[in-house]
């Protein structure tokens, strides 16, 4: 039988959405769509708390941490803050993941070789109220066994330049993807990938053996959106014929 990889549904950007017109709306309602996700299989809500509060809001995250109905994991910065914020609301997973202000998202693997001391602090508080870690990196052997020597549970491949390659190019990524996986794995890590998934590059990236979970976000709010329309608009018709929805 094939075996399961779990799949995490990043909802950073339907918050985004919702941030646009100053989080004023009641639409999208992130409860909701943790709820359709998980109708659909989503076996984790992944959200990422960014220090500028772009899209995922405090709020959010206590309400998910109090009504997720499948594993939450929080992606945060390496940072006092965060740390605080973590060990306030328990997700089940943090994902550390390096942070810039300016950046649009989430543009390169987090140093965990040089962040190795702060990192290994941090964890080991998460670990005293049962939160695991996984460390969103670049599919380098030296920032996996980093990330081994500190204690963390797995590792997030970061696939965002692997999805934009092409040729030669693309094809090396990947293998640097699957010899990193073989040896997180085995050093007894998680081996997790992660951003800029889509249709195609899901179905290529299932293929490496040690995988166990994805996280994917910016293409299901896009899909979501293409395959949902006809449905909203068909409502909006109706209503304005006066009837109910
Ligand atoms: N994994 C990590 C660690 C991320 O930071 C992100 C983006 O927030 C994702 C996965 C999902 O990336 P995308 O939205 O491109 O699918």
């Amino acid at each position: 039988m094939a075996k399961k990889i779990r799949l995490g549904v990043n909802i950073d950007h339907a918050a985004t959405l919702r941030q646009v017109r100053g989080g004023k709306t009641s639409y999208p309602n992130l409860l909701e769509i943790t709820h359709q996700a998980v109708l659909g299989g989503a076996d984790q809500i992944t959200i990422h708390l960014r220090e500028d509060r772009r899209h995922i809001q405090e709020a959010d995250l206590k309400l998910l941490s109090e009504s997720c109905p499948v594993l939450l994991n929080l992606e945060m910065a390496c940072t006092d803050e965060m740390l605080k914020k973590a060990l306030k609301y328990r997700p089940d997973w943090v994902c550390y993941v390096p942070e810039k202000r300016q950046e649009l998202t989430t543009e390169g693997g987090l140093n965990v070789v040089k962040l190795k001391r702060e990192l290994g602090r941090q964890i080991d508080r998460l670990l005293t109220k049962g939160i695991e870690s996984s460390m969103f990196i670049e599919p380098c052997l030296d920032q996996v066994k980093a990330a081994f020597e500190i204690g963390a549970d797995a590792v997030e491949f970061h696939t965002g330049h692997w999805v934009l390659l092409k040729g030669k190019k693309k094809e090396k990524e990947l293998q640097r993807i699957k010899e990193a996986s073989q040896y997180a794995a085995s050093l007894g890590l998680g081996v997790h990938a992660g951003h800029g998934l889509d249709y195609v590059t899901a179905f290529e990236i299932r293929e490496i053996p040690e995988l166990e979970e994805v996280n994917i976000g910016h293409s299901i709010i896009c899909y979501s959106l293409e395959v949902g329309i006809h449905q909203v608009v068909r409502n909006f018709q109706r209503i304005l014929a006066g009837k109910r929805i």
